[in-house]
């Protein structure tokens, strides 16, 4: 059986890593069976706006590469049940089903309507950890050619509670709801994690000095939690340190797995994948002991959706991690390859937000005629 936390490594870690001390973990392990075709079948939630055109682009390479694996598409069109917003039916058992789903982005409306079903999908299916790797791509020039993060964003609580009311009219209260259950889930998520890709430093991104209650707990948890991995050292940061230091100098940060409560995971990430060209770049996990949920960092990008113009890379290299979670190491290697490939090859066969000129599909043509 795979670890979770190991499958990650090949997609992120640096050919220089140390050592090849590999611990496998039953952390979030996958668990899905084949079909009687040879196949496993992943749950597709294609999402709104530029997840249509992306999602289209992933099938069309998945179809080219072969890859054992049939989808299942999955409507995740929110309805309100006593108040609450709920995911249908048939697409939670969906992913239940198959343990495993690709998603697209899903648009939230703001400051009204509905709650958001990315946190409603996280909630439902208890995705606790949200990994967030992030690697300098060769072939497309930024300010720094050594970028390799990794960010562990707690998926469940924090700030994105969604607990709040008002007081009186102009006065709003919003609660940041931290718990020593899931900070200790996430955190010994990031501690596995470490060890599985050969890193010996956890780095704790925290603001206790302000919220001292709240973050207070995350650290002392952390603390706690750091005597169970004697082999790892734990390091603990202020966030707005983190965050003048990355973008000053972001090497020093790819020896450590960074862990931290919703809001900042959320912030830093986007900051992460400003460093290496932005969020058409930029793929996540969402990592549950049951089912995984993977999906690129970014939003539905309303200004460029329908028009052909947006970058799949996201979508591909997180369905990349699907696929090494899978134990479908080979196909995600072809796929990685072939689009990095394509990248490296100029700005014809790039998108538009890496300075190219290429569509959408003719993204998707370049990426298959370069899978070996
Ligand atoms: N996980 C998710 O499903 C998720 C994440 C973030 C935002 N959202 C939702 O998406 C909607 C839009 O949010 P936003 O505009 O703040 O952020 P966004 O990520 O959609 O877009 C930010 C900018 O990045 C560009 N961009 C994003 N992805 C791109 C891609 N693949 N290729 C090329 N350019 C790309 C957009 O064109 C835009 O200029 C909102 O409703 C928000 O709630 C969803």
């Amino acid at each position: 059986m795979l670890s979770a936390s190991r499958t990650f490594l090949r997609s992120t870690a640096a050919p220089t890593l140390r050592a090849q001390r590999r611990h496998a973990t039953s952390v979030a392990a996958f668990n899905g069976q084949k079909n009687a075709k040879g196949n496993y079948i992943v749950s597709m939630i294609e999402g709104d706006g530029i997840g249509i055109e992306i999602s289209k682009a992933v099938k069309e390479i998945y179809a080219a590469a072969k890859v054992p694996i049939e989808w299942e598409d999955c409507d995740v069109t929110p309805s309100l049940i006593n108040g609450r917003t709920t995911i249908p039916e048939p697409a939670v058992k969906s992913i239940n089903k198959n343990l495993v789903a690709l998603k697209g982005p899903l648009a939230t409306p703001v400051g009204k309507g509905h709650q958001s079903m990315n946190l409603t999908l996280r909630r439902t299916f208890n995705l606790f950890a949200n990994v967030r790797p992030c690697k300098s791509v060769v072939g497309y020039k930024t300010p720094y050619d050594d970028v390799n993060t990794i960010l562990i964003r707690e998926n469940t609580e924090g700030e994105y509670s969604g607990i709040e009311h008002t007081v009186v009219p102009g006065v709003v209260q919003s609660i940041k709801l931290i718990t020593r259950e899931a900070s200790e889930r996430v955190l010994k998520y990031a501690f596995e994690h470490a060890r599985s890709i050969n890193k010996d430093r956890v780095l704790v991104v925290h603001k206790a000095s302000i919220m001292k209650k709240s973050d207070g707990l995350f650290v002392d948890t952390a603390k706690e939690v750091a005597k169970l991995y004697p082999d790892i050292k734990v390091e603990f940061e202020l966030i707005d340190n983190t965050c003048l230091k990355m973008v000053t100098d972001p090497a020093p940060y790819e020896d450590v797995v960074m862990v931290m409560p919703n809001l900042y995971g959320d912030i830093l990430s986007d900051l992460s994948s400003g460093l290496i060209g932005g969020l058409g770049l930029t793929p996540s996990a969402n990592m549950g002991d049951h089912v995984s949920i993977f999906e690129a960092v970014h939003g539905s990008a309303p200004d460029i959706a329908g028009k052909g113009l947006a970058n799949p890379t996201a979508l591909l290299l997180s369905s990349v991690m699907m696929l090494r979670h899978m134990g479908l190491d080979s196909y995600g290697s072809k796929i990685e390859k072939a689009v990095f490939d394509t990248i490296a090859s100029g700005t014809a066969n790039r998108t538009r937000d890496l300075k190219g000129s290429a569509s959408t599909s003719h993204f998707a043509q370049e990426v298959i005629k370069r899978l070996a």
